[in-house]
């Protein structure tokens, strides 16, 4: 049992860290692996569209997403953490979403991994992060679990609901994880984002 907690913060300690942290412990507390991996230092483009993945199910760009994209695969479940930038999630946050259209082939998916998310605020956007990253969640087919909306005040770690939430998502992603669903493959969606109900 692997959880992966992915801060897209360019903050290496910053808020989202902060939670993601806490939240692998309460997942290590379930018996998980945890690895966290924070964007900041990385160098992770944005998706150029040059749809050699729609081929050959791998990203033509050699850059720091090649190792995200092992972690990914190897992992239960995936906590993606992102401070809210201007009403959504940072555009870190955005490119590896993007990224991940080359992981549309069944050995290679998203599908059935437990999905958990954190969001950081000054005061606005949460919303508009979650529902994004939930939606995505969506279209790939992952399993979701809870979320986490933090406004930071002062020392983020004195914020015990905070803590304690962060905490018990990491857990309860261990515990959807162990359950162990699987979507049916006859509903198994394409690897692209586009509508289905264009024709
Ligand atoms: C470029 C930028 C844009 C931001 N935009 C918003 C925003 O639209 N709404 C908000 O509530 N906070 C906004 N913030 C504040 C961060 O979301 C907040 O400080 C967050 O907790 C930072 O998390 P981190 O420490 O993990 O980087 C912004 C911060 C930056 C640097």
């Amino acid at each position: 049992m692997k959880i992966l907690g992915l801060s897209c913060s360019p903050r290496k300690e910053g808020n989202t860290m902060t939670l993601l942290t806490q939240a692998l412990e309460g997942a290590r507390s379930e018996g998980a692996q945890t690895e966290p991996f924070t964007v900041s230092g990385k160098d992770i483009k944005p998706c150029d569209s040059c749809r050699a993945c729609n081929k050959t199910g791998e990203c033509t760009i050699k850059d720091d997403m090649q190792q995200l994209y092992v972690k990914f695969l190897e992992a239960d479940g995936i906590i993606f953490g992102t401070p809210v930038y201007f009403y959504g999630m940072t555009a870190q946050a955005k490119a590896i979403i993007d990224r991940t259209i080359s992981m549309g082939r069944p050995e290679k998916s998203m599908a059935n991994k437990v999905g958990g998310v954190i969001v950081t605020a000054g005061s606005m956007g949460i919303v508009d992060a979650l529902k994004d990253l939930y939606f995505y969640m969506v279209t790939r087919q992952m399993v979701p679990a809870n979320y986490v909306a933090a406004y930071p005040r002062g020392d983020l770690k004195q914020m015990e609901k905070c803590m304690k939430a962060s905490y018990d998502l990491g857990r309860q992603m261990v515990h959807i994880a162990n359950r162990g669903f699987k979507y049916p493959t006859e509903f198994a969606r394409a690897g692209f984002a586009y509508g289905t109900h264009t024709l």
